[in-house]
Order: structure tokens, then C-alpha cells, then sequence
């Protein structure tokens, strides 16, 4: 199956970056548009007019977020941050000896010569960096899910309008240049009448089940294990929680708070969505057995009431861990007329618009009426409707992707940085962090407490 795919795709053209993702189509018609960054030249920054960083949490994600912020003009590494040890050296050894180094992230929120601090931590320490931060005059880029919790969501907001201070969070799809025209598309009635979401983001690999490389030289004296824990229940040294902490409650938000918040994040902004009212779900733990207390295989219905940007859907989410299918990351808005089916940084549009005319013959009743019947039917049915009334305008499916080496992230980071300079309105501002975690974690609430969620997202309140 996948081949036959692999081989229609390579036949249209396609790259891996479309094949690394879930849109795909069979439509050997089907026409492919290149979307382009933006080519306006990025403003050049004197020496007194940086914008000074630290990363709190420089583990896998603060890397990547990092590295990708430094790429941003005007942008300048001031400090780093966090609870083991090879980490720290490694950051010196990436970013430079002298650089400013600490175990505790507050000493970076006391330093004048720090703008903004990317928050990169485990999920439990989220909110209250984030908190603290801007009240004490940082910016912020705090990580997904914005909150462990669901009572933490409001007092970010409030914060954040209090010290007005630019928090964005960092679902970076929200500033991609493929989902701006997906948004584009979807406003301009392509899809017909919303009706469905379909998304699935499912893995096949130990890593995809965050089980992330452990250092051999783990210890209690090179990793601050205690800080790590914050106000998460006392437990004695344990490594495995510390490098694979979304692997239990206390510190991450399983798959929903880790991975349905992307694809929430990107529905959001196509839709100008503010989120589901209901929420059920269930989940099991099918394979990776290896002491997490969170389930491995999540399936949740999102029930979106109609407002005045789309009508009343469903959002189904999925995700599996051991999808011997190989894996699929997708998200298929669907209307009465096509459905946009995006991958990441791709979606394919497919349009199928039902005719005027209702259809007859085939599995229909028409064929079990006596002759003379069928043909008074036929006779109402061609005088009632034309032949254009009665066509299947299926078009050929297009495909959209992002120009080959896109980075959305670097696209989030710019934005970011445009908030901060030029006042330009935030992306992915609290309250819109806030309206994509909440039914993830209340997702997690509907899965461990067997029971149906009831959200109220304009308000930010379960009812
Ligand atoms: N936007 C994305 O695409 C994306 C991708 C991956 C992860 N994330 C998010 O980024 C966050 C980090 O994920 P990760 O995979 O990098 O985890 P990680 O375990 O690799 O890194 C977390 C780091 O935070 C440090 N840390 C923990 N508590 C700290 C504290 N109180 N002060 C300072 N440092 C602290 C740890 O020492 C560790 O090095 C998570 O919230 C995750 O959901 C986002």
C-alpha cells in the first residue's frame, strides 16, 4: 500500500517532505503548488539593539527552538539554563565557555541584560515560569501544552495582560506559511460546509513513545533532581522520570497534551475556532509497558458548537504508538463539498461537490418496482432535472507544500520577535495557548475519570 503510494507520488513529483507527512492524494490529476516564504529582506539590528535571550530547559526542544530563534536578525544568546549538568557543558560547549550558566532558572529572571526566555521545560513548570517571567519584565516563548493544568490557564492570561509582556506559545504551525493558505482556503468556502475533523498523528518507534536516550553518567549530584521535581509529589532519584518525564502525569499531559495540542492548534487558526464544548475520550496503554502511567493509544470526539466563524462539527483526534502501519500525521477538515488534508507543512485539497440531482440506480430501490413504474420515475426524474443538474463535478485534487527547507519554527520565531519590536499582534498569545491545551487536558480528564468533559471556551471554564 505504501509503496503504491510512494511510486503515485514520485509520479506527481512528490518529495519525502510530502511523503513525511499524511496528506496524500491518488488523484494521478492532481496539481502541486509551490508556497513560498516571504522574500522581503529581515531588518539588520546594531549592536544596542538586540534582543538578548536565555533558554530555560536546554534539552532536545531547547535546541532546536534556540538554535532557530539565533537565526532571527537581531537576536543574541545572553544566558542558559538547567538541571543537568552535561547539558549545561554542552550548551557552553555550543554557545560558548563564558556564556551564563545556572541550575536556577531565577537567577536569569534577576538579570537585567535578558529581554525574553524560552521556556523549554518539562510541562509542569510551564505556567509558573511563564508567571514569574513577565513579571519580571521578560518576554516570553513558552513551549506547548501552555499549561499542566487546567486551573493554571487564567493566571498566565492575567499575567500576561497585567505586565503586557509579548508571551507566545510554541506550536509553530500556527505561523506557517502552508497553514495561512489552508486558513485562505477554508474562509473562501473550498471545503463547503464544515462538518468533520479527522486527525490522527500516529508513530511507530520507541522514540516516537518518548523513549529518550538515557547518559550513562546520570547521578544525583549532576542532575538537580529535586528542582526538577518543583511541586510534583516527592519521589527519590529516578532518571528514567527525569529524561522521559512525559511518560507520567505529574510532569507531562500524555499524547493529548503533547501532540492532539498541535493539531488543535492548527484546526484553531483555520477555523478562527475557540474550541470544543464537549469532550470524551478513552485511552489504553497497548505496548509501551515500561512503567508510564499514561496510555499509549488515545482516541477523543470534540464536539465544536456553531458560532459566527463555522458551523457546528465534530472533531475526532487520534493517536496510536504502535501503529504497525508505520505512522501518519494528518489532519482532514472536512466539508460538504471537499476537505483540506494537511500533513505538516503540506495539505492536499480535494473537492467533490454533490450534484443537484439526487442519484438513482446501483444499491437503490428503483430496480424493485415493476417496469412500468421505473419508467413514470425516470420520465418525472428527466423532466425535473438538466444533465448539468445531474453531473459529479469532482475536480482534480491540488496539492499545496511549503517550498522545499521551510521551517515554520523559524517563521514562529520571527513573529515572535516581531511582537516584541514592533508591537505586532501575537500568534499564539495566552489565551490562544490556553483554548488548545484545555481539551487536551481535559481529554485526560475524560480518559482517567471516565467521564464526559463539559468546556466552556469563551469563559476558559469547565462547566
Ligand atoms: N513545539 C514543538 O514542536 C515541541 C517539540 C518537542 C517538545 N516540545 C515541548 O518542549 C518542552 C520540552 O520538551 P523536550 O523534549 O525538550 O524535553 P527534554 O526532557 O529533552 O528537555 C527538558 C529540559 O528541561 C530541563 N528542566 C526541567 N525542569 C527545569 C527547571 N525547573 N528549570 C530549568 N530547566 C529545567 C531539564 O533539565 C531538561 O534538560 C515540553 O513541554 C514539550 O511539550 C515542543
Amino acid at each position: 500500500m505504501k509503496n503504491t503510494r510512494r511510486k503515485f507520488l514520485k509520479a506527481l513529483g512528490g518529495t519525502s517532505a510530502l511523503l513525511a507527512s499524511g496528506a496524500l492524494t491518488n488523484d494521478s490529476n492532481a496539481k502541486i503548488i509551490e508556497l513560498k516564504s516571504s522574500a522581503e529582506p529581515e531588518k539588520q539590528y546594531g549592536a544596542n539593539d538586540k534582543v538578548r535571550l536565555a533558554v530555560i530547559g536546554l534539552g532536545i526542544i531547547g535546541h532546536y527552538d534556540l538554535d532557530t530563534a539565533l537565526k532571527v536578525q537581531g537576536a543574541e544568546l545572553g544566558a542558559i539554563c538547567d538541571l543537568y549538568d552535561g547539558r549545561i557543558e554542552q550548551g557552553k560547549r555550543k554557545y560558548g565557555k563564558n556564556i551564563f550558566a545556572t541550575r536556577d532558572y531565577r537567577e536569569i529572571l534577576e538579570r537585567k541584560d535578558i529581554d525574553a526566555v524560552l521556556i523549554c521545560t518539562p510541562d509542569h513548570w510551564h505556567s509558573q515560569i511563564a508567571i514569574e517571567a513577565m513579571n519580571k519584565g521578560k518576554h516570553v516563548y513558552c513551549e506547548k501544552p501552555m499549561v499542566h493544568k487546567i486551573e493554571q490557564g487564567t493566571s498566565v492570561i492575567e499575567a500576561q495582560k497585567k505586565t503586557g509582556k509579548v508571551l507566545q506559545v510554541g506550536s509553530q504551525r500556527t505561523s506557517s506559511i502552508a497553514m495561512a493558505e489552508a486558513k485562505r482556503l477554508y474562509e473562501s468556502g473550498t471545503i463547503g460546509q464544515l462538518n468533520m475533523v479527522m486527525a490522527t498523528y500516529n508513530r511507530h518507534s520507541s522514540g516516537g513513545a518518548w523513549q529518550y536516550s538515557l547518559p550513562p553518567d546520570a547521578s544525583p549530584q549532576n542532575i538537580d533532581f529535586d528542582r526538577f521535581l518543583g511541586n510534583a509529589p516527592k519521589v527519590g532519584f529516578d532518571p528514567i522520570r527525569f529524561f522521559r518525564w512525559r511518560n507520567y502525569r505529574d510532569y507531562g499531559t500524555g499524547v493529548p497534551g503533547d501532540l492532539f495540542v498541535h493539531l488543535l492548534s492548527g484546526l484553531h487558526y483555520i477555523t478562527g475556532s475557540l474550541g470544543p464544548t464537549k469532550i470524551f475520550a478513552s485511552g489504553q496503554l497497548a505496548y509501551w509497558k515500561d512503567g508510564r502511567d499514561v496510555p499509549d493509544v488515545v482516541s477523543a470526539i470534540m464536539e465544536y458548537p456553531a458560532t459566527d466563524k463555522h458551523p457546528a462539527f465534530q472533531a475526532v483526534l487520534q493517536v496510536n504508538f504502535v501503529d504497525g502501519s508505520g505512522g501518519q500525521n494528518q489532519t482532514q477538515i472536512i466539508g460538504s463539498e471537499g476537505m483540506i488534508d494537511i500533513g505538516w507543512n503540506d495539505f492536499v485539497v480535494k473537492r467533490n461537490p454533490l450534484p443537484k440531482a439526487p442519484d438513482f440506480g446501483g444499491y437503490d430501490s428503483l430496480f424493485t418496482f415493476t417496469e412500468e413504474t421505473q419508467k413514470e420515475f425516470v420520465k418525472q426524474y428527466d423532466a425535473k432535472y438538466t444533465k448539468e443538474d445531474r453531473e459529479w463535478k469532482k475536480l482534480d485534487d491540488i496539492i499545496y507544500r511549503a517550498e522545499k527547507g521551510y521551517d515554520d519554527r523559524l517563521d514562529h520565531f520571527k513573529n515572535f520577535f516581531a511582537s516584541i519590536r514592533e508591537g505586532k499582534p501575537t500568534v499564539q498569545d495566552p489565551a490562544f495557548g490556553f483554548r488548545a491545551a484545555a481539551p487536551c487536558l481535559a481529554t485526560n480528564l475524560s480518559i482517567f475519570e471516565q467521564k464526559i468533559v463539559n468546556w466552556d471556551p469563551v469563559n476558559f471554564k469547565l462547566t
